[in-house]
């Protein structure tokens, strides 16, 4: 008899994200702008036909990016995109059956992978003016939870931790000896970051990712920063050669062009103050908080006829997050540079009366 994994076969995914050339992209956290023309004309002036040609090498790359953010060569995993590294974590660090403390709303592929491997994944909600109960949070870590996954911010909600509460999250996973992951897939957007916990503590993980700031998501990498033997565990589940040798060509051309990365920071948030603060100057009401994305409440119509139209006759993407409670009758934006915010706000203005 055949057989087909029921796990993967009930498993719902999402497979919707094609056609969006020639859109402004507003609805997935990338940059809708994206990376100078001359930038990318100058980096791949470099690609040869041995550089395609060839299995990619990671080891020079890691010990750049190693160094760029502080830490040895073997406490990072270059992933292809922080998804799979998160996957990966789920994997080593969760039993068939065990159980994922996370938050709701998030991230929705930690529950597509513990669908995906028959874990159970159990959240703590936000409450309704959007706040992590950080007490509330810490009583649910108890010796029955294999995994814990936090956001720092959180995506859809650009909620934070002090470093007082990881403190506390920490020293909880500790005590139920539950692996922790941190998200930072919003990191640079957010300054302040829990690295140090993922280099301090046995079973800490953290994740990153150069699709966000860095505006590399059509290149998909990501790594995993953690101690030395957690990193060894994700890098056996690896597939071989699985981050692109484009990829890092362009994270490194980034991370070694002096002042690059500020620049990109500096103008994605300068966009988003922008766009915050033209349409509160028009009378909408936002909610912004860290992160690249906000929350805008239509002032005339239903905000899911607004993203129909805003694709139909604008040319761009938005979203509504209806499960995201007080907010599920908001559009929610991705920033980007402060020209692509001014189109944004002039079809708005135009759709939404
Ligand atoms: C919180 C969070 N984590 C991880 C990811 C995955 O990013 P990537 O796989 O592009 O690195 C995303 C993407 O939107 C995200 O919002």
């Amino acid at each position: 008899m055949y057989y087909i994994n029921e796990e993967i076969k009930d498993l719902y995914r999402i497979f919707d994200q094609n056609s969006r050339d020639g859109y402004i992209r507003m609805d997935l956290n990338e940059n809708p702008v994206g990376l100078p023309q001359e930038f990318i004309d100058e980096v791949l002036s470099e690609v040869t036909p041995e550089f395609v040609a060839k299995y990619p090498e990671q080891l020079e790359f890691t010990t750049k990016l190693a160094k760029f953010i502080g830490v040895e060569v073997e406490n990072i995993c270059l992933v292809n995109g922080s998804a799979e590294g998160i996957r990966y974590i789920i994997q080593a660090y969760s039993r068939p059956g065990g159980k994922v403390l996370s938050v709701t709303p998030s991230y929705a592929m930690y529950d597509v992978y513990c669908e995906m491997y028959g874990r159970k994944s159990v959240h703590v909600d936000y409450d309704e003016n959007l706040k992590m109960d950080v007490d509330k949070f810490i009583d649910a870590i108890n010796d029955d939870i294999d995994l814990v996954i936090v956001l720092n911010p959180n995506n859809p909600v650009g909620d934070v931790y002090s470093y007082e509460e990881m403190d506390r999250i920490v020293e909880a996973c500790k005590k139920h000896e539950c692996t922790l992951l941190i998200d930072e897939a919003y990191f640079y957007f957010y300054p302040n970051s829990f690295i140090k916990y993922a280099m301090e503590n046995d079973h800490v993980l953290l994740t990153r990712t150069f699709s966000k700031v860095f505006s590399l998501a059509g290149a998909r990498l990501g790594y995993v920063v953690g101690r030395a033997p957690e990193i060894e565990l994700v890098q056996k589940l690896c597939t071989p050669h699985n981050v692109n040798a484009f990829g890092m060509l362009f994270a490194e051309a980034i991370i070694e062009k002096e002042g690059m990365l500020d620049k990109l920071v500096e103008k994605q948030l300068n966009g988003k103050q922008h766009l915050i603060d033209t349409l509160e100057q028009k009378g909408y009401t936002v909610n912004a908080d860290e992160g690249n994305f906000i929350f805008i409440k239509p002032k005339n119509r239903d905000a899911s006829e607004i993203v129909d139209l805003m694709k139909k006759d604008k040319k761009i993407l938005i979203k509504v997050y209806r499960e995201v409670p007080n907010l599920g009758d908001c559009l929610r934006v991705s920033i980007g540079e402060a020209e692509v915010m001014d189109i944004f706000i002039e079809a708005l203005e135009d759709i939404d009366k």
